[in-house]
């Protein structure tokens, strides 16, 4: 599962992985993310797009305040924090064995009087997708969750059984590999894409995708 497999202490700009714990601040608040690479690998360290992500939610492009949102693979969950913390109220997800770590990062980062606007539930894409509400979602958000090819048809398939006409899927991706733009082209089959940011330092595009054109 490891997106970049290498030995702690030869790449030190990978080190930061293997921290216990990475801090931010975002929507006004010291959020502490516990990380565990050892126990989970790449689900349970923060990745450069979630926190890109969290920068372009808090410029507030995005209208957050209301909205019900949905998070895939979400890891230590500090998109979906931060979405809940700007007012939405969001589905935190991921595959199940992340799911305790990630209750966990939400309990800890989001104020008790705050937690009603983010619950953690068990989505593994194209599985059990009934579970869910079919086009339920204003906003549909994924940092860094396009990496391994043999998801990608059941990835596309839960953002299209997630949206509705009006639903707005944001990813934040960091191109690694031919293969990654080639989810990219997919995507372009079922929704239009824009994209509407680039962070050049972390090397992270955030795409913007609807049904119709209407939304963009
Ligand atoms: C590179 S990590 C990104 C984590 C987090 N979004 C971030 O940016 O910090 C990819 C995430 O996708 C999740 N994932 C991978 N395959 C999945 C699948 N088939 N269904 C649901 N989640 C999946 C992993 O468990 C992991 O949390």
């Amino acid at each position: 599962m490891a997106l970049v497999p290498y030995e702690r202490n030869s790449m030190p700009a990978l080190s930061k992985l293997h921290d216990v714990s990475a801090e931010f601040h975002f929507a006004n608040r010291r959020l502490r993310l516990s990380q565990d690479w050892n126990r989970l690998g790449v689900a349970a360290v923060v990745w450069d797009a979630a926190v890109v992500l969290c920068m372009y939610l808090e410029l507030g492009h995005i209208e957050l305040w209301g909205k019900v949102a949905i998070e895939l693979g979400a890891g230590t969950g500090l998109v979906g924090i931060v979405a809940a913390l700007l007012g939405a109220k969001v589905t935190i997800t991921d595959r199940a064995p992340a799911i305790d770590f990630l209750c966990t990062n939400v309990k800890e980062n989001i104020p008790p009087e705050q937690q009603g606007a983010a619950l953690v539930k068990e989505l593994t894409w194209g599985k059990n997708l009934e579970l869910y509400q079919k086009g339920g979602y204003d906003i549909i958000l994924g940092a860094d969750i396009v990496y391994l090819e043999e998801t990608f048809s059941a990835l596309l398939q839960t953002l299209e059984y997630l949206s509705s006409d009006r639903t707005l899927v944001l990813l934040a991706c960091r191109i690694r590999y031919e293969r990654d733009q080639k989810f990219l082209d997919m995507l372009r089959t079922r929704f239009i894409v824009q994209e509407v940011h680039y962070d050049v330092q972390k090397d992270i595009h955030i795409y913007k995708a609807v049904k119709t054109k209407y939304e963009l």
